[in-house]
């Protein structure tokens, strides 16, 4: 729109006018009067129908407030018209009171300044055809009021797959920063896109549309196009205001793109809103407005913000880097995270475990303490997988040791554990202590001697300040510190066999500002533009920008850093184990579903926290890191025992699910609640044990196809607006409705049921829904779970610990759909074997209709397992007989429509029918 507008303008001005220096186009009264009116007779009706003209207080100004691009991004300036024209903006305070002239950090407004229609952008001078697509040239005349701008760029497209676009923006002349990723290199061009592209000239712009309907998906020219050293800036509209995605902040799934700043950089802070948090994903998914969706990746791991505004449009401000980014055509929700993450890696597989139940605090205090829960969870019978230390297992909080007085029992701990089948995982933080007597301690030691840790700007050993006082920083991003840190863990594994990895504190987290010699004043430690990141400065509470790693400044390197510890510390425990390895991280980046999960950091246990759980558990998801959780019952504070159970409860759908708790806060897992709550707690967890073959078969479909496993409604409902912002419910992947209490003191819950039929998992009652919200019941022992129609779910009588109720027969319940049919499947392997499906050690066998299974791959021993019962909800009528493989079964049948069909010793490793007539 800005384009063709522009181009009228070009109609109507002296030719000289794009050399002269830029004269800001704001409104009707200020220059652009006597064009406005000839604009209106050139361009006509056109122009007359774009809000453009329509919107703002009385017509007056050319620009609607909702498309101001912001010109003065900077926070903490007074933004007067003076500084404002000095950049040749447009200055008009804003209507609105929520406007502002500044903005401290992480507060919006409508901007007071900005850019006139008519601000210098890039132009294209040249174009060529590729084998992929296009190349260009893009030239800027003049300059901008950052330093170091880029006058002259290369433009890239490449039509990499019929539903994936990717666009490069780079320097010709001096190689920049790229995020050392793998991404996928297409050599053909795709033959069928779903999308067109069109490059506006000047200025230069790239529109996106989705061929089958024309919506713009992209349209890069609303706003000019900055690319200085510094400070790189592009703005795209928006199709709707139905934006996802965008990590990791604090927030409801669906963003608010009234005025919404998210900045990114990796931060170590309690999880609050408008605030930078330990990862970073600059990844949206949109919906259009047919309910198709697409997604955008812009692949940059520098500091920047992401403005949304009501336009609707989004802008991308980073400081370093390249622009290199990519728009998926989907056309549904699930396949745009498909399709993303066919670029970033597809999830890994989980060891079977990691779906169990974890058991975590901070402040046992002792290893016999920590064993005493775990005892206590044994005697109460509560499924337990795993149990995990914090910082307090260590010698002085330094990694690689263990407390030799407080933890002497830690390795008899760990023993018993794997005795019961269960598992052992600790915690490391990235920090090395740096002042242990020199021979002391070989971590630090021998590191020093490889030359491991981050230096400083002047290369000497950069040190921070952590739990163990004063630390050097391992640098992941050479390979030579991933051989290290493998040594360290394997030396330490003999000591205390331990079975997975929690990586906190790798944003990376220091208690100094940068270190504890400061940091140099220079643009990378103060660039011209600073994001909105928390404190204002990237140093705070981490190291040095300026900090030098093997592949970069740690300016570049910063919110890789989490990603390359656990891609490290995935390959390390491959080789101790030689099983999947169970890394859980802090800091996250794109590509990390590879190599960890996630948990969402230090929540509270409060109310709001167990809602926005949800929301955080979904974004990752849909982010492709679906093994992700929040700390059930809450980090810090003490839990009150309505919220842990229904915490619990809740988590007992989290993908990954773990209690974990402060120091100093009163215990929290099952057994120090009353015997009314540990029951209800008990019955949670064991509802998640029997689901675990349905929760096993979603993760091999995120580790194959990059489907979610916790799935938001509006996935599976894309033309359903109802649901768009629905994330108080979610789903386990197509079928399975989850509707927790959210709230105090109430025994009901209200949930929206879009249309179709569903049923109670527990009773097979059904309900007709229109798209209608439903009240619940809901005493404190239930969580409300539905049945979609036309799924099936293979459970399993639970146990104690997956290892058990992982070889328990099979009960299949099968929800029927209006016309009787229902589909569901099975993915099971050895759950430990690394790329079982990759070297073909699996079973897969689906079920169709009522009810076939069909084997359609059996190399595992399968056979072993066997189905014993199968429940059919939604029998319309009591059947005369049931017939297994043609053979007369005992069946039972309700008045409910619920026909159960047992004794069944049916072999899954062979077809097998069951029907009735
Ligand atoms: C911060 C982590 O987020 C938290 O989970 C942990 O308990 C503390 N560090 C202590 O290690």
């Amino acid at each position: 729109m800005r384009f063709l507008f522009l181009l009228c303008l070009k109609i109507l001005e002296p030719e000289e006018a794009s050399l002269l220096p830029p004269r800001p186009s704001c409104s009707i009264t200020t220059g652009l009067l006597v064009t406005g009116c000839l604009l209106l007779v050139l361009c006509g009706a056109w122009l007359l129908g774009t809000m453009f003209w329509l919107h703002g207080p009385s017509n007056q100004h050319l620009i609607p407030e909702a498309w101001r691009f912001d010109c003065y991004p900077e926070r903490g300036v007074v933004v007067t018209k003076e500084l404002c024209e000095a950049r040749n903006c447009c200055f008009i305070p804003a209507s609105s009171p929520s406007s502002s002239a500044t903005r401290p950090p992480g507060r919006n407004g409508i901007p007071w300044c900005f850019y006139p229609l008519d601000f210098p952008s890039y132009s294209l001078v040249s174009i060529e055809d590729t084998s992929m697509g296009q190349k260009a040239k893009l030239v800027r005349e003049v300059k901008t009021y950052y330093p170091a701008d880029i006058f002259t760029l290369e433009l890239d497209i490449r039509h990499e797959t019929d539903t994936r676009l990717h666009v490069r923006i780079t320097d010709p002349s001096n190689a920049r920063f790229e995020v050392p990723i793998s991404v996928p290199t297409a050599t053909k061009k795709a033959e069928n896109p779903q999308y067109t592209v069109e490059l506006s000239k000047d200025p230069f712009g790239v529109i996106v549309k989705r061929r089958s309907t024309g919506a713009v998906v992209l349209n890069t020219t609303v706003a000019p196009l900055f690319y200085a050293d510094q400070f790189l800036q592009f703005s795209t509209s928006l199709p709707s205001q139905f934006i996802y995605g965008l990590g990791e902040h604090r927030s409801t799934f669906l963003h608010d793109v009234h005025w919404n700043t998210l900045t990114m950089w990796a931060r170590d802070v309690p999880p609050m809103e408008k605030t930078n948090l330990y990862g970073v994903h600059p990844f949206y998914l949109a919906v259009e407005n047919e309910g198709n969706a697409h997604g955008f990746f812009f692949l940059n791991s520098n500091a920047m913000d992401v403005v949304l505004q009501p336009a609707p449009a989004v802008t991308w401000r980073t400081i370093g880097g390249i622009l290199d980014f990519y728009v998926f055509l989907g056309p549904d929700p699930g396949s745009v995270v498909e399709q993303y993450v066919d670029v970033i890696g597809h999830p890994a597989m989980p060891i079977y475990w990691a779906l169990g139940y974890h058991l975590c605090r901070w402040g046992y205090k002792t290893s016999d303490a920590t064993w005493e829960v775990v005892k206590s969870m044994r005697n109460y019978k509560i499924p337990q997988d795993v149990q995990w230390n914090d910082i307090d297992y260590m010698s002085q909080y330094m990694d690689f040791t263990f407390d030799s007085t407080n933890f002497a029992t830690l390795p008899d701990l760990v023993k018993d554990l794997h005795t019961h089948n269960q598992r052992y995982v600790m915690i490391l933080d990235p920090g090395i202590s740096s002042t242990q007597p020199q021979g002391s301690y070989w971590p630090y030691d021998e590191g020093l001697k490889r030359g491991v840790f981050i230096k400083d700007a002047e290369g000497k050993t950069l040190i921070g300040k952590v739990w163990p006082g004063l630390t050097a920083y391992p640098d992941f991003s050479d390979n030579v510190t991933h051989e290290w840190w493998y040594d360290n863990l394997r030396r330490f594994h003999e000591k205390v066999p331990f079975d997975g990895l929690w990586i906190d504190m790798n944003e990376p987290s220091s208690f100094v500002d940068g270190s504890t010699n400061g940091c140099p004043s220079n643009s990378i430690e103060n660039p011209p533009y600073t994001p909105g990141v928390l404190g204002g400065l990237l140093r705070g509470k981490t190291v040095c920008a300026s900090a030098q790693q093997k592949q970069s400044l740690h300016y570049n390197m910063h919110s890789l850093y989490g990603l390359l510890e656990a891609k490290a510390s995935a390959s390390a425990l491959k080789r101790i184990l030689a099983k999947r390895p169970f890394v859980i991280s802090r800091s996250t980046f794109p590509s990390q579903g590879m190599y960890s999960g996630h948990w969402l950091g230090d929540n509270r246990s409060q109310w709001k926290d167990l809602y926005t759980s949800i929301a955080g558990m979904l974004t990752f998801n849909l982010l492709g890191i679906p093994l992700v959780g929040a700390d059930i019952c809450g980090f810090s504070e003490d839990a009150q025992e309505e919220l842990c159970v229904r915490w619990t409860q809740l988590g007992a759908f989290y993908p990954f699910t773990r209690n974990h708790n402060s120091i100093d806060t009163k215990p929290q897992d099952p057994t120090a609640f009353s015997p009314l709550a540990q029951t209800a707690m008990k019955q949670a967890l064991l509802l998640r044990y029997s689901l675990f073959p349905v929760l096993y078969t979603l993760f091999h479909h995120a580790h194959v196809h990059g489907h979610t496993v916790a799935r938001p409604l509006m996935f599976e409902f894309p033309k359903d607006v109802k649901t768009y912002g629905n994330d108080k419910q979610f789903l386990w992947g197509k079928g399975l409705l989850v509707t927790p209490v959210l709230e105090a003191g109430v025994d009901y819950v209200n949930g929206y049921f879009p249309e179709g039929l569903w049923y109670d998992y527990y009773t097979g009652d059904s309900v007709s829904s229109k798209g209608e919200e439903l009240r619940l019941g809901a005493p404190l022992d239930k969580i409300n779970l539905h049945l979609r129609e036309g799924t099936v779910i293979p459970t399993q009588t639970p146990n104690l610990t997956l290892w058990v109720s992982s070889g328990q027969p099979l009960h299949l319940v099968s929800a029927l759909s209006g016309d009787g049919s229902a589909t569901g499947d099975l993915f099971w392997d050895d759950g430990e074997t690394i790329d079982t499906y990759e070297t073909n050690q699996y079973a897969y066998i689906i079920f169709n209709k009522t009810m076939t299974s069909q084997v359609l791959h059996n190399n595992v021993e399968a056979s072993n397992i066997t189905v014993e019962s199968a429940t059919f909800y939604g029998v319309k009528e009591k059947p005369s007989k049931v017939l297994v493989n043609s053979k007369d079964a005992h069946f039972t049948y309700r008045a409910n429509q619920v026909l159960t069909v047992d004794d069944l010793e049916l072999k899954l490793s062979q077809n097998f029918t069951i029907s009735w007539m």
